[in-house]
């Protein structure tokens, strides 16, 4: 199946490495001109060159997601690179997780500013140009988590803000040609959760759990996006796609 992304140019929000990483080389592999950004500079500036050395088209922008003069200067620096753009992942994120008694205001805030502000400035500097141009893709990265995890009232409130932005700007931008989704991964092998103490006991509880047998890898993100993208998923909007190996609970 053609993706139909040849061409196109997307950004991908925390593509240093993890899931952003694998999105970012699944949409460059289908012919898409990518921008890799990041708060980890050298990270993301390897990754990119990573890319660029299996022939792919890739450019980094170093940046945080949660102040509003980076996030103009990435969409300005991609459309100054590529000429324009047309897909935006909003992926960067992190959990802070603790019993609510003692989760502090910097764990609330921070979970906040960089999963749901981040994904409101970087939507609102890119949808002038998907306005225009009349086509555009935004797909914000949530979380099986939305659906509630002890330890996690944070993490859940901005993964589910992100199905409700999701939902309101598919309505809001769908005359323009733009869908909005969401992907939400459940468990998945990433270098965040294998920094997690618990994870040993988190990824045996999660493959237990989960009628498909095994754990989720980040191409099995990268691909739920690349179609999300695409041409191919033109009427679908205000969607939310659960990789989580059949586990919803
Ligand atoms: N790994 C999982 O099991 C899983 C499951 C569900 C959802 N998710 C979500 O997927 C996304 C990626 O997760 P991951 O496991 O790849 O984590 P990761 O830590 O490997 O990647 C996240 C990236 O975001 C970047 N980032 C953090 N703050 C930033 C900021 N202010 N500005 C720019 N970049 C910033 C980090 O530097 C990092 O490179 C997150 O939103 C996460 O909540 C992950």
């Amino acid at each position: 199946m053609d993706l139909g992304l040849k061409d196109k140019v997307a950004i991908v929000t925390g593509s240093a490495r993890g899931l952003g990483a694998a999105a970012a080389r699944r949409l460059a592999e289908e012919g898409a001109r990518v921008v890799v950004t990041d708060i980890q500079g050298e990270l993301a500036e390897a990754t990119a060159a990573s890319l660029r050395d299996a022939g792919l088209a890739a450019h980094c922008v170093i940046g945080d997601i949660t102040r509003p003069g980076d996030v103009q200067r990435l969409v300005d620096e991609t459309v100054a690179t590529f000429g324009g753009v047309h897909i935006l992942v909003n992926n960067a994120g992190f959990p802070r997780d603790k019993h609510l008694v003692k989760m502090s205001e910097d764990d609330w805030d921070r979970v906040m500013e960089v999963m749901l502000k981040g994904a409101f400035l970087a939507s609102r500097a890119v949808m002038p140009h998907l306005i225009a141009q009349g086509w555009g893709r935004v797909i914000n990265i949530s979380s099986r988590a939305h659906l509630g995890n002890p330890t996690q009232a944070n993490y859940s409130a901005a993964k589910a803000g992100l199905i409700g932005m999701a939902k309101a700007l598919s309505m809001e931008e769908g005359r323009y040609g733009i869908t909005v989704n969401c992907v939400a991964p459940g468990f998945m092998e990433t270098e965040m959760v294998q920094a997690l103490p618990t994870y040993d006991i988190i990824k045996e509880r999660a493959v237990q759990m989960q009628p498909i047998k095994r754990a989720g890898q980040p191409g099995d993100v990268a691909d739920a996006v690349a179609f999300l993208a695409s041409e191919r998923a033109g009427f679908i909007s205000g969607e939310v796609l659960h990789v989580t190996g059949g586990r919803f609970g």
